[in-house]
């Protein structure tokens, strides 16, 4: 399949790839966060090929996007006072919101549940193509199932160039961390997966919020995120995370990346700003300053990416604060890691 590219509002086919869009075919296409894959949310075949072309577990559900809140009523059977309070104060932005859902929502997207993910982007190309295409528009991140989230137009065309219709360049995500999954649907609102809106920002509007409980005990220990479970958001390498004071982190990686580059492996170092000269590995790449997370979380992806580019064998990784933007960054380091190691 030859994959047509969009340059943005301006490109005179934009029109075409949401009427496109509309019509059934997928169409990548820039979020605040991260690049979406999307399908038309009411159409059940084109939300299936959104699992074939990612090779996505059928049962990981997807988040539908929304251009205006009246798109929202048709998707689910109330909207709870909560639910609007959230949305003044986040939407449009990174959270989304898990409600009831309507029937009009198909299974595909919801993997079975009773429930359907929902968020308003932050970009006006989202947007737009949104408005355009006249249908609430279901997309998870636009890389291939496992890989780092697409957070730059070059990451998306590596990733399903030749495999859907369209990709729409829109430069890259601002915030580079997916959207945070917040479900209201029962009692206190739990994280089920943090994201660009922070813990702090949510208990500030609406007050106490849960973030770890990941399996909902009435349904028999099924996962109340499904997504949660898989390991994710990995480079090729094994990256290994590192926790403990930064001079005994810098120490331990440097001695473990010479014994490795001695038996001849490629190492990477996932490092801030403040450590980055004082490693010895081949490639050391610097996401930002420990002081400010959001640019951290930015960069996080590319720079997954970026090792896997370099062919590195082994990566390792500092930690950041949880704080903040740092629960998002540390939970896809957590989960791209294939082992943590604290040093006491
Ligand atoms: O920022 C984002 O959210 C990006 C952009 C494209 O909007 N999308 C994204 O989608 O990250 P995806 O498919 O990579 O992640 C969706 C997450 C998964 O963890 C999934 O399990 C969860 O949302 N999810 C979706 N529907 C759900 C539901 N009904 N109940 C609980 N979790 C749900
Ligand atoms: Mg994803």
């Amino acid at each position: 399949m030859e994959t047509i590219t969009i340059n943005g509002i301006n490109d005179e086919r934009f029109s075409s790839a949401a009427k496109a869009l509309r019509e059934g075919k997928l169409v990548a296409f820039p979020t605040e966060t991260v690049y979406g894959l999307g399908a038309n949310a009411l159409d059940p075949q084109a939300v299936k090929r959104i699992f074939e072309v990612k090779g996505r577990p059928l049962d990981n559900p997807l988040i539908v996007h929304i251009a205006k809140v009246s798109q929202l009523s048709s998707l689910v059977k109330e909207i709870p006072a909560q639910a609007k309070t959230l949305m003044k104060a986040f939407w449009p932005g990174p959270l989304t919101l898990v409600l009831k859902k309507s029937e009009s929502v198909p299974d595909e997207i919801t993997a079975g549940l009773d429930t359907v993910a929902v968020r308003m982007p932050d970009n006006s190309i989202a947007i737009r193509l949104i408005e355009e295409a006249e249908v609430p528009v279901a997309a998870p991140s636009a890389n291939l199932s496992g890989r780092p989230s697409p957070t730059a137009y070059h990451h998306v065309l590596e990733d399903l160039n030749g495999r859907i219709e369209y990709i729409i360049n829109g430069g890259t995500c601002k915030i580079g961390v997916e959207s945070t999954v917040l479900d209201i649907t029962s009692g206190i609102p739990v994280i089920l997966r943090p994201g660009g809106i922070t813990l702090e920002m949510l208990e500030k509007v609406i007050g106490k919020i849960e973030t770890d409980a990941v399996l909902k005990p009435e349904d028999g220990n099924k996962p109340r995120s499904p997504g949660m479970k898989y390991r994710h958001y990995s480079p090729n390498a094994k990256l290994f995370l590192f926790e403990g004071k930064s001079e005994d982190v810098i120490r331990k990686i440097n001695t473990l990346a010479s014994e490795n580059r001695a038996k001849g492996l490629k190492t990477g170092v996932l490092s801030s700003l403040e450590n980055k000269d004082r490693y010895v590995a081949d490639v050391v790449v610097n996401i930002g300053s420990l002081s400010c997370l959001e640019e951290v979380a930015s960069k996080l992806y590319d720079a997954l990416r970026k090792f896997d580019e370099e062919k590195v064998d082994i990566i390792y990784s500092e930690s950041f604060s949880e704080a903040g933007m740092g629960r998002a960054i540390m939970n896809r380091l957590k989960k791209a890691a294939s082992e943590r190691i604290s040093i006491p």
